[in-house]
Order: structure tokens, then sequence, then C-alpha cells
């Protein structure tokens, strides 16, 4: 190889300016074009799996292919090959359509592309990540040196809240693992918990039987003197009770557990208490609503996820806690080939992650673009469009067994109609709405949230006449 010369970098990979422009340009306007299409089709994915399958073939990937081709191609799978979160019409799971701000954040991180692992390589994204982190905290009426991240999930924050539990409740756990402790150790949440907990708990090693999914009152809320007495009969078994974790915000209902008995239960047996408020954590903005997570203050740890009722793209949780001196004790390690290692700042020394996206951004541009008030109005909103489609229901004949204040709403079709599956079914088949089927208190029911923010009075009357054809 001559080394007086280096060839050109690749032009596929690393082309010119001038193209670049070119393509970003097109790129905006074929995003624009195919959010408005979008709006005109079924919610439904309507893609031809098997010729999609056969077209994937072609891919060998042995020659390049032109670039704006590949871009046209991939925004046409994504069209017809989803479920439309971007649909007014998806009253789905917690996955909303991505707000402008964070989508314009995207943009900038993909182009700077900055590791996020220490503050020596990203001074200025780290301590922006840290301000926004804090004022999330201080909303939730957390003391000012609470401290956190931006996880991958609202999972990963469950999963440090569990790890921070066990280096706090023996700091021998570091070293030793569940071995540390004088018996087997258990975490408590309630039944109606979401489920990655069960992967939590085997993959931070206390097995899946330390999960204890503690009885819900008949609403849907942790029963809180269940927890209390499962606690105790723990404890005089020898087991270890390290996590108490109650929800701010179930998946299946929106309802929120009695979080301040929770905390004092919490307290009294010196375990660690965590609120998994990974959707409904959305509600502290609101003025109006902030009230309904009373008790979310006595948290040592939180989950919050921008990338469900805050609307971020994906992926774009944060774990939060009151004293954060334990995620550099749970996440210590040492790397002389980092550039810096200050251990109550960078990320690396304090997370479960390595290289890290510049997530932070997305939240960071979105509350700064809106600020308190406009996400408040944006939450509200949620609630409002979910008190239409409720009162619409009622006026039919439908009951409402959930009374969650946020925007989840629960419904079961009038005596005669067909099983609550079916009428799912067929809603989603007719491509008119999206809907999912829950359990609540062991029955299903019809889950309708809104995630959506631009959900009109047209889209709620078009979903409430798919669910009353489907009954
Ligand atoms: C209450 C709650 N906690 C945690 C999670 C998990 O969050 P993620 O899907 O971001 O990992 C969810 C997901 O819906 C949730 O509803």
């Amino acid at each position: 190889m001559p080394t007086d010369s280096i060839p050109p970098p690749v032009a596929a990979l690393f082309p010119a300016r001038g193209i670049r422009e070119r393509v970003d340009d097109r790129l905006t306007r074929a995003l624009a074009d195919a959010a408005e299409r979008v709006l005109d089709g079924p919610v439904m994915p309507d893609i031809d799996m098997p010729e999609l399958r056969r077209e994937l073939a072609t891919f060998d990937f042995a020659q390049p292919r032109p670039l704006e081709e590949l871009l046209d191609w991939a925004i046409g799978k994504l069209e017809h090959g989803t479920v439309h979160m971007t649909h007014p019409r998806y009253f789905g799971l917690f996955n909303p359509p991505a707000n402008f701000p964070s989508q314009c954040a995207d943009r900038i991180s993909g182009a700077f592309n900055p590791q996020l692992a220490s503050s020596g390589s990203s001074p200025a994204p780290v301590a922006l990540e840290q301000h926004v982190i804090r004022a999330i905290a201080l909303r939730a009426g957390l003391p000012a040196e609470s401290a956190g991240h931006f996880t991958t999930a609202g999972s990963e924050a469950n999963y440090t809240a569990l790890i921070c539990a066990l280096t706090r409740a023996d700091a021998r756990f570091a070293d030793e693992g569940v071995r540390a402790f004088s018996g087997p150790v258990a975490m408590y949440t309630s039944r109606e918990c979401q489920p990655a907990w069960h992967k939590i708990a085997h993959q931070a090693g206390i097995g899946r039987a330390a999960l204890r999914l503690i009885a819900t009152d008949g609403t849907g809320r942790m029963d809180a003197r269940a927890l209390a007495e499962a606690v105790r009969e723990d404890r005089r078994r020898g087991t270890v009770p390290v996590l108490i974790s109650a929800t701010a915000g179930t998946t299946g209902a929106g309802m929120v557990d009695p979080l301040e008995p929770c905390a004092t239960i919490a307290r009294e047996n010196n375990v660690w208490y965590h609120v998994d408020a990974a959707w409904g954590g959305a509600a502290l903005c609101s003025d109006r609503l902030r009230g309904e997570l009373a008790g979310i203050e006595l948290a040592d740890s939180l989950t919050i996820d921008a990338h469900k009722w805050l609307a971020t793209t994906m992926g774009c949780g944060m774990f939060i806690a009151r004293e954060p001196e334990i995620l550099s004790e749970a996440f210590r390690v040492g790397a002389e080939f980092m550039p810096s290692s200050a251990t109550s700042i960078d990320p690396y020394l304090n997370s479960m992650q390595w290289s890290r996206r510049f997530m932070g951004l997305r939240l960071f541009l979105s509350l700064a673009a809106a600020g308190w008030p406009g996400y408040g109005e944006h939450v509200e909103r949620a609630v409002q469009v979910i008190e239409c489609v409720k009162a619409r229901l009622l006026a039919r004949g439908w009951s409402i067994p959930n009374d969650s204040r946020l925007a989840v709403l629960c419904a079961l079709p009038p005596a005669g109609s067909a099983a609550v599956r079916e009428i799912v079914r067929k809603v989603l088949a007719s491509g008119r709405a999206w809907v999912a089927v829950a359990k609540l208190e062991g029955r299903d029911v019809v889950r309708i949230c809104a995630t959506h923010g631009e959900i009109a009075v047209a889209d709620v009357d078009e979903l409430v006449a798919a669910l009353e054809a489907a009954r």
C-alpha cells in the first residue's frame, strides 16, 4: 500500500455537502408527504409481507444502491408496514407520535453524534441532560440534591431501581451478589404492574420468584394492607425485602397506587421505595393534574419516560434518585482510557449504559419550546379526549370500570354484546382505529388511551362508531 496518499472517503457513506443538503431537503419533504398520506389511510399495517420478504431477499448487499431510492423504499415500508402511532385514531399503548422539537433533537444529535458516556467528551450535552433531569425531579417535589440520567426506556430505569435497592440494602451485594444477604431477597409491586418486572428480577439475579405481585383493591390500585402483610410475612420467614415499587399510572388502566401509604410501609421496613411513573409522570406538568400523583415526592427513585405521554421520540426514559450517590456505588468502574472520571457526573460511572446517545436533548428542546404550561395543556387535552370518549360510550350503554383521572379508559360493552376480544379484533380489522384488550382486576376490558397530541372530536366520533359497529 502506498504510504504517501490515502484514498478518498467512501462517497456512499460520506457524500459531499451539496449532495447531503439535496438529499436532506428531499427527505424532509418526503416525510411530510408520507405523514399526510398516513392520515388518509388505515391505522393498521396493510403491507404485503410475503412480497416484502421477496424484496428483502434481493438485498444481498453485494452491490451498492442509490441512497435516494433506498430512502423512498424505506419510507414506503414504514408507511405500510407499521401500526401508525402517528395516526390520531391510534388510541393505543403508551406509544405517542413524536413531538416536533424531539424530532429536531434527533437530527441534531445524529449530526454531531456526541458520545454521552463521559463529561470529558461531551461537557455541554452532559450538563444539559443533568439540567433537565433536575427540573423534572424538582417538579416531582424531590430535593435539590436529586439527580439521575436518561435511559433507553422505562424498563432500564426500573432495572436501575432494583440494582440501587440491592446495593443500598447491603454494600456487599456489589461483590457477592445475592449471596451477600442473610436469606432470599424479595421485591414488591402490584399484580397490575408492567410485566417487564419479571424479566428485571430474572436479569438482576434475584430470580422471578422474588417478585411479589401484591393484590389490588378491586379498582386496580395496589392494596396497601396486603403489601404490609406480605412484607411482614416475608420478614418473619427470613426473606429480605429490598424494594417496593408503586405504579403511578398503571399500564392497563392508568391507576395510581396509594403512593403515601406505600412510602410509609417502605420507610418502616427500611426498604427502597421506587415509583414507576413511566407514563403517568407526565401529569406533573399540569397544575390541575399533578395532585393525582401526591406522594411521589416521597420516593427514593422515580421512572418517568419522556417517550410516553411527553411524546418525545423513542426511547427516552429517565431514572431519578433522591440520593444519587448510590448510583456511583452501583455502577462504579475504573477505565483509564476514558476522557474523564468525575464520579458523580459521568454517565458511564452512574448508569448501565456505556456508549450513549444524546437522548436528553429530546426532552430539553420539547420542554424548553413548550414550557410547563405547554406540556400541561398537552396532558390536560389528552384527559379531555378521554372524557369525550367516556361520555359518548356511557350514553350508548357502555360501562367504565376504571376511575383513573389520567388519559386511559377501560370500557365494557352493554350486555348482549360480543366478547371484548372479538370487539377489539373487529375494530382493528376495520382499520378505523386502534384500541387494545387489557385486563383490569382479572376481567377483559377495551383499553383506550389518548396518546396522540392531535386527536380531534371527529376522531373520537369515528372511534366510537367503530366500537359500536364491532359489538
Ligand atoms: C408503568 C410502566 N412502567 C414501565 C414500562 C416499560 O417502559 P418501556 O416500554 O419504556 O421499557 C411501561 C410500558 O408501557 C409502563 O406502562
